[in-house]
């Protein structure tokens, strides 16, 4: 297959993914293209963090009441930032495309402004990745990430065959240690162990080039 991988990433570590998932892909005998998607502005933390900090609370109870969070996930305000030309602003040339970048609360802006612009989306396969700060929370990780990429794959008329999503361990906006223990409490693991070197990452990396490849 011919694979595009259009990624995003501020810090380096879904960059990394990214490469990874390549060159796994490339071991399969699939031809890999990669697109980065770089935002014309880099803002500090505090002005990212400023643009979501006042729906923390509605996403706190999207967590807890899982009809509101259906609710949510179709309705929050996802910020967006413009982004640099794209080397291939038209997919329709390849057979599948991987979509990564790290989770911002729901999807990153440059992502976001991204999935907006792309074009030739139409019946095509998609497989997204992310990297979080924390553990692979089904909910508060997973799903607030991956629920509202797959709606907007999917009105773009695409489909999402495989997700992954891995800690990075590393939160510029300093709640790691938060995490860290959200780890311990919910898998009685550390978070060292969901990264995309641990065992469980590599694992979750090959199982998920299997589902793109099925
Ligand atoms: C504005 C903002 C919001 C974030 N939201 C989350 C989050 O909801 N959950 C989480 O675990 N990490 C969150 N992070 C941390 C990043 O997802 C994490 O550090 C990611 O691995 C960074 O990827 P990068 O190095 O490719 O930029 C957030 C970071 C920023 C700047």
């Amino acid at each position: 297959m011919k694979i595009l991988i259009a990624y995003y990433s501020r810090r380096g570590h879904t960059e990394k993914l990214a490469e990874i998932i390549a060159k796994e892909l490339k071991s399969r005998g699939h031809t890999v293209i990669i697109d980065r998607i770089r935002a014309v502005r880099e803002p500090s933390k505090w002005v990212l963090l400023a643009k979501q900090i006042y729906t923390y609370p509605l996403i706190a109870l999207a967590l807890y009441n899982s009809s509101f969070r259906r609710w949510w996930l179709q309705h929050y305000p996802q910020v967006e930032a413009d982004i640099q030309p794209l080397a291939y602003p038209d997919v329709s040339e390849f057979d599948l495309v991987c979509i990564g970048g790290p989770k911002w609360a729901e999807i990153s802006y440059p992502v976001a402004r991204y999935l907006k612009q792309v074009k030739g989306m139409q019946n095509k396969k998609v497989g997204a990745f992310a990297t979080f700060g924390g553990p692979p929370l089904e909910v508060f990780e997973l799903e607030l990430i991956n629920k509202p990429v797959s709606d907007r794959v999917q009105r773009l008329g695409g489909t999402v065959v495989a997700t992954l999503g891995l800690s990075s361990a590393y939160h510029e906006l300093y709640i790691l240690p938060l995490m860290r223990i959200a780890s311990r409490i919910v898998f009685r693991r550390p978070l060292e162990s969901f990264t995309i070197d641990s065992e469980y990452g590599k694992e979750k990396i090959k199982g998920f080039c299997d589902r793109l490849a099925q």
